[in-house]
């Protein structure tokens, strides 16, 4: 495979050291705040950020391309497909967390989770595991190309949503969920000025770049 960005690793070993890296994260997060459910609610909190770092590097993968293009960004657009995929490991992480809290401590889990987070949080799961089953070629062949744009075109929307209502309603707790709220909304107006330029008459000899 053509090498972007040396050194930097691409394709599948990408996932699998990133996938290696959040295990050894949760784990290293979970003992550092003393294991149980603080241990617990530790690995939530670590797995809902890297969840964003890597759902944002996906989401804005192909319109930073268009707006920048240099090795980073052909980097990103190249991995795109394994940064979706790891950001699916993340929340795993995140939901097996969860799924232990709710055994261990039940009180606890009701006093940091509604009925509502838990439909609107499922739902999310649901399209997290639609988009990272048809993210395969095989499965992306069998949906066939529009079906699998509308999914992952509707699907990556609805999880920006998901982030920012998540963060934002952590606001009065700390200044700081602003950030992602934030990062989330620049991704989503990179994305459109991305597109706004592909409606732009191509340049001369910009067209290959445009296929991109
Ligand atoms: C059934 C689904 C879900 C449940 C039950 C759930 C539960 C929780 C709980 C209990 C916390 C608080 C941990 C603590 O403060 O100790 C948390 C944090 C969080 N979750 Fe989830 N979650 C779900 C799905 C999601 C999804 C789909 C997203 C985003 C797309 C998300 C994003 C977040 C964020 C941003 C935080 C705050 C992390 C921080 O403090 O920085 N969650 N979640």
């Amino acid at each position: 495979m053509l090498k972007l960005v040396p050194g930097l690793p691409h394709g599948w070993p990408l996932l699998g050291l990133i996938s290696a890296l959040l295990l050894a994260g949760a784990g290293l997060a979970y003992g550092l705040a003393g294991g149980d459910t603080a241990g617990l609610r530790a690995v939530i909190r670590l797995t809902a950020r890297t969840s964003l770092v890597l759902f944002l590097a996906a989401f804005a993968a192909s319109a930073l391309l268009r707006l920048a293009p240099a090795a980073p960004t052909r980097w990103l657009r190249r991995n795109r497909r394994q940064l979706g995929l790891a950001f699916a490991v993340s929340h795993l992480i995140h939901l097996a967390a969860i799924v232990q809290l709710a055994g261990r401590d039940p009180a606890l889990f009701w006093q940091l989770t509604t009925a509502g987070s838990i439909v609107s949080g499922g739902l999310a799961y649901l399209v997290i595991a639609a988009m990272a089953a048809t993210s395969f070629d095989r499965s992306a062949a069998w949906l066939g190309p529009r079906a699998w744009r509308a999914l992952h075109w509707t699907g990556s929307h609805f999880l920006a949503v998901s982030f920012i209502v998540t963060n934002a309603k952590r606001i009065p707790a700390s200044a700081w969920y602003g950030l992602p709220v934030a990062l989330v909304a620049l991704a989503v107006a990179l994305r459109f000025a991305a597109a706004l330029r592909r409606r732009e008459p191509a340049a001369p000899g910009l067209e290959l770049q445009r296929e991109l």
